[in-house]
């Protein structure tokens, strides 16, 4: 067993480490530190760990523990109690969570771009997501979240508006309606729903041809017939 010696959250701490394991497994397992997801790790492609090492989003999982030595980290928990709740009431008011196992690495991708007064523009929201991965919200509302939260923490952590920048439900986007139909309207609507929804099975390496080909979509040829975009590509279409 090595020691390792940085700064969590402000404090000074000490770690053990086996040769082998990434930092997230230090932060998760000798220090008990879980807001880090692991969805993907060693892989880095999903973005759910990302924390702040030495002011600077970065993925814990494709760091060594030896090379942390000395830096300051900073987790969902060390960031200020105003800025979480801007960045809180901004989710909740746009709908940008469902299941939440992505959203700690989200949350420091947005305290980023907030503290770099980035959130205005929302091409530059749209491509600081595309290293992450969600697969129930939908990238447009977590883009609206953070463009809110942004909006919020200049306002002294009000939010500017009490309504949300969107109100069809979820399905709407992809031709569902509320209106009362038949049940033959519905199966059909169903058909048309289940082409137009994402893979929810994509992998890795999947992700990986979709952002070699210039279009940045991959079109499914496993399981379904349905095309994927990067959160960018989304973000202009919505
Ligand atoms: S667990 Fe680190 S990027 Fe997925
Ligand atoms: S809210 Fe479930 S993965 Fe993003």
């Amino acid at each position: 067993m090595s020691k390792i010696r940085f700064n969590l959250n402000g404090k000074p701490v000490e770690a053990s480490y086996e040769p082998g394991m990434h930092f997230l497994e230090v932060l998760r397992e000798e220090l008990g530190v879980v807001s880090a997801k692991n969805g993907c790790a060693p892989e880095g492609s999903c973005g759910c760990c990302l924390v702040m090492i030495d002011g600077h989003p970065a993925l814990p999982c494709l760091r060594k523990p030896e090379q942390m030595e000395g830096r300051d980290v900073v987790t969902v928990e060390g960031l200020s109690e105003e800025l979480r709740g801007s960045i809180g009431d901004a989710f909740v008011l746009e709908g940008g969570v469902q299941c939440g196992f992505c959203i700690p690495g989200i949350v420091i991708r947005a305290a980023s771009l907030i503290e770099q007064r980035r959130t205005a523009d929302r091409d530059a929201v749209a491509k600081a997501l595309d290293g992450h991965v969600c697969r129930c919200t939908g990238y447009g509302r977590i883009i609206d979240a953070i463009q809110t939260a942004g909006e919020a923490h200049a306002n002294g952590g009000r939010l500017p508006r009490n309504e949300p920048r969107r109100h069809h439900f979820f399905g709407e986007e992809f031709g569902l309606s509320r209106i009362r139909r038949s049940r033959s309207q519905m199966a059909a609507r169903a058909r048309i729903t289940a082409l137009a929804t994402p893979c929810l099975v994509w992998t890795a390496s999947r992700r990986r041809l979709a952002r070699r080909r210039s279009s940045r979509t991959y079109r499914c040829r496993g399981c379904c017939t349905a095309r994927w975009y990067s959160p960018s590509i989304r973000a202009r279409e919505s």
